[in-house]
């Protein structure tokens, strides 16, 4: 049957059977009353060299950072009908039969492949999700996106590897602009320390599809989480699901059709000094629509050695984190499960 699964079949049982594997603890705190109030930024001023523009907008990057790490952007230069046809091939992928996707199950050891809830690194709870992630190379095979399907699925999905191709290398694009909004952000410009981090990485893109779910009080999407990745930039349908910690509150993010959502993570924060927030989020989910979302995540090669420009580090006084590399750290994530709010400071 195309459309059996694991969630649908629990959705069809009783109320009082759901899954204890899918009940997370929730305290009041965890009830959502507030929409997050976090800036729309245009790159529009920076990508044609306006210079008031691209000040205000490395203000408002610089405010949200250093209060909670996230903030959304418009006029991000990836093609609004690309991101159309990301979250068409997205659907059609997740639609297919259960025995189909399994053909690009993750295995033991490879950060690509598809999963569903039952394999799941960060918390003992099982998430109410399915994912598809797959590694992005910029300086490796041309066509790695695209080999990427046809050696898993088949042929028949060149197009959906080529659609993808193109939005990692667009969203790679976009996150090496933010780098240098960052730095400048910083006051550290004109040294293109973050982005020659990144310039031989490789990094990862993950749909993640929330199927419709009869009980969403009792279970989450995704639970409380910062990512320990060095930037996130996230395409999101209209759907809603998507909720960030800010002031000791969860608060939900409305979706924006053109925009694109950043959130800063645990690697930045050291490279920052400590100075910018990883951001806490969440996803909820609902009983009447699916949602999907898929994310590209920056990360610096394994080996190199990750610490903050010196300029900081003297303006500061004192490195705020030991030197890392992010092959220990992502190890570090992976073996303890966990990636909260803390698990920067535990692992340094
Ligand atoms: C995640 O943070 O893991 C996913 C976020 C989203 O789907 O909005
Ligand atoms: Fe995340």
């Amino acid at each position: 049957d195309k459309t059996t699964n694991t969630y649908q079949i629990i959705n069809q049982q009783p109320h009082d059977q759901f899954p204890k594997q899918y009940i997370w603890p929730k305290t009041d705190q965890d009830v959502v009353t507030e929409v997050l109030n976090a800036p729309v930024i245009d790159l529009h001023g920076f990508f044609t060299h306006d210079k008031h523009a691209t000040a205000n907008a490395i203000n408002l990057i610089k405010e949200s950072c250093m209060s909670h790490g996230f903030f959304q952007v418009v006029n991000h230069g990836i093609d609004l009908g690309l991101l159309a046809l990301v979250d068409e091939h997205g659907r059609a992928f997740f639609d297919l039969p259960i025995t189909e996707k399994m053909k690009c199950k993750k295995t033991e050891g490879s950060m690509a492949g598809f999963t569903n809830a039952h394999v799941h690194r960060f918390a003992e709870k099982l998430p109410w999700k399915e994912m598809l992630s797959f590694e992005y190379h910029e300086n490796g095979p041309e066509e790695v996106v695209v080999d990427y399907f046809n050696s898993t699925l088949g042929n028949q999905y060149k197009e959906t590897g080529l659609i993808y191709q193109k939005c990692c290398q667009s969203m790679r694009k976009l996150a090496l602009d933010l780098m240098e909004l960052l730095e400048i952000s910083l006051g550290i410009d004109g040294q293109n320390y973050y982005k020659k981090l990144y310039e031989d990485c490789i990094s990862l893109m993950r749909c993640n599809y929330y199927p419709k779910c009869n009980q969403p009080s009792l279970t989450h999407g995704v639970g409380p989480h910062c990512d320990p990745t060095t930037l996130t930039i996230l395409y999101q349908d209209q759907v809603g699901g998507l909720e960030v910690f800010v002031d000791n509150k969860w608060k939900s993010v409305t979706p924006n059709p053109d925009a694109l959502v950043i959130n800063i993570g645990d690697t930045f924060k050291a490279l920052s000094n400590g100075k910018y927030m990883s951001c806490l989020h969440r996803v909820a989910v609902n009983r009447f629509e699916p949602r999907l979302s898929v994310v590209f995540f920056l990360s610096p090669k394994g080996d190199k050695e990750l610490n903050p420009p010196q300029d900081l580090i003297d303006k500061d006084g004192k490195q705020e984190y030991p030197t890392f590399k992010w092959e220990n750290f992502l190890k570090f994530t992976q073996t303890q499960h966990r990636a909260d709010e803390n698990t920067l400071e535990e692992f340094t």
